[in-house]
């Protein structure tokens, strides 16, 4: 079958077809795919015949086209897992994901744009002034044109260039022109991994809102190492990828915006320095992934924690309540916040610019001052108040007492209270009692769950709002 070259085509046939296609939010190619199929299909809708009642037919669902399909954009880095890439491709496809890819100079040296262009049935970019493609500007099609974009394998390079909003190359032009969420697999040397540079740069990417997954930890392509380093698998991140694709509009939060905190804060006293908790951050992770999983558009507002991003949420950290707040007031409006984090209710007044040394004259004196209240500050907020607001009471004594108190100062409408007494093994541990306390006009109702795993806990918690938020 002969191809269509869209380029040949005259100026003014394609404004017309940029219009159309701009319009209906596909690239140029998918609109004039749709029509060629839509001009296939129309003798038959158009054919004259005598006047006749046919009995209503059933509704054929319509078989998935091309442009139906959820669309990756696949970045490839050049890195020795490249070659993984390619397998990626091919667990994404059978997912039933559309995969364009593209692939930067480097991570030519590894594979070849042919085999990944013959995986994904659509030739591989590379080039950001390839005159082919960017007849109408085709790598802003190519950040736009897609559901998400994949960086894998994301070196240490690449990210720095993300970090730093470079876009000198094809994908780093994509990554800035890009409106979509973004997942980065990053794969390197564990002594890369572990530089400074590229920690404040991984930083930087998640408080842009880009989501991370990896890398593991295990032996390198170079021979005698092993560490913190490996890209995460081509099943995991196509399984991450699916969270993240997953329609919005499924499952009983699908087009609420949750707000969610978790973790603890770190206060510093001086640059090695902090006040912290023992906060694992658990149970806020559980209630992100089961809020994502019930359709939820899901922010996540994390202190410092040992935890991986959960999948198909936008994960924001940071160190201190200030930052804490800060990020909570950008991320507003929204419909419900949910504040499990357990934010530091003290500073230092003056935190070291450098580190406090030992002296004779004794301990130096820490002078402590109040944390602003990230809960009450919302829940009393006159513009922008979520319409549900949970705060969590973790207590070690008179459980129910300081709770109700607390649902009453802080103006909130419900708070979660557990027992977080080392006796409980809350902190840290996999499993939490918890009661939730909910307004019931001018009384307090509470309401006592059983000891359940912190996963179960936030399975139950969604479900409740869900229902509250039906009613
Ligand atoms: C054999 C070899 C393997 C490499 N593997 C990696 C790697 O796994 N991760 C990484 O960050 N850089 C790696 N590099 C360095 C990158 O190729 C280099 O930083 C390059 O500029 C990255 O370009 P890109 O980010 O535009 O793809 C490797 C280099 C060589 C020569």
């Amino acid at each position: 079958m002969a191809s269509l070259t869209v380029r040949k085509l005259d100026e003014a046939l394609k404004a017309s077809l940029r219009l159309r296609a701009a319009k209906a939010g596909r690239s140029v190619e998918d609109e004039v795919r749709m029509i060629l199929r839509e001009a296939a299909e129309a003798p038959a809708k158009t054919q004259s015949s005598p006047a006749r009642s046919t009995p209503a037919q059933p509704h054929r669902p319509r078989t998935p086209s091309a442009t139906d399909l959820p669309r990756v954009t696949l970045i490839i880095g050049g890195g020795i897992a490249a070659y993984k890439a390619l397998d990626l491709i091919r667990r994404l496809k059978e997912r039933g994901i559309h995969v364009r890819s593209v692939m930067t100079r480097a991570a030519q040296q590894f594979v070849t744009p042919l085999t990944a262009g013959a995986l994904a049935d659509e030739r591989c970019y590379t080039d950001l002034f390839d005159a082919q493609s960017e007849f109408d500007a085709g790598h802003i099609r190519l950040a736009r044109d897609t559901d998400l974009i994949i960086v894998a394998p994301a070196t240490a390079d690449l990210m720095a260039k993300m970090a730093q909003g470079h876009a000198d190359d094809l994908a780093t032009a994509i990554l800035l022109a890009t409106n979509r969420p973004v997942l980065v697999a990053p794969a390197m040397n564990p002594l890369m991994w572990a530089n400074a540079a590229t920690k404040r740069n991984v930083a930087q990417l998640a408080r842009d809102g880009v989501s991370f997954i990896g890398p593991n930890s295990g032996e390198m392509a170079e021979a005698n190492e092993a560490g913190v380093g490996r890209m995460s698998e081509p099943t995991e991140i196509a399984i991450a990828a699916e969270a993240m694709l997953r329609p919005l509009h499924t499952g009983p939060l699908a087009g609420k915006k949750i707000l969610i905190t978790a973790g603890p804060t770190h206060e510093p006293i001086d640059p090695v320095r902090y006040i912290a908790n023992r906060s694992s951050g658990k149970q806020g992770y559980a209630i992100a992934a089961s809020a994502a999983d019930a359709g939820a558009d899901v922010t996540l507002i994390s202190g410092p924690v040992d935890l991986d991003d959960p999948a198909g949420v936008r994960v924001i950290r940071v160190e201190s309540a200030r930052d804490m707040l800060a990020q909570v007031e950008a991320a507003l409006p929204v419909d419900i916040a949910i504040f499990a984090a357990a934010v530091a209710d003290w500073r230092v007044a003056s935190a070291g610019e450098q580190k406090i040394k030992k002296t004779a004259s004794g301990m130096p004196p820490l002078q402590l001052v109040e944390n602003p209240d990230i809960l009450a500050t919302v829940s009393k907020r006159q513009q922008n108040r979520p319409q549900l607001v949970i705060g969590f009471a973790a207590e070690t004594q008179n459980l129910i007492d300081n709770a109700t108190s607390k649902l009453k100062r802080k103006g909130c409408d419900w708070i979660v209270a557990n027992d977080v007494s080392p006796a409980s093994g809350v902190m840290g541990g996999d499993r939490n009692t918890v009661h939730i306390l909910t307004r019931d006009k001018a009384d307090i109702a509470v309401d006592s769950w059983p000891v359940m795993t912190k996963e179960e806990v936030a399975g139950a918690l969604v479900a409740k709002i869900a229902e509250t938020m039906e009613e």
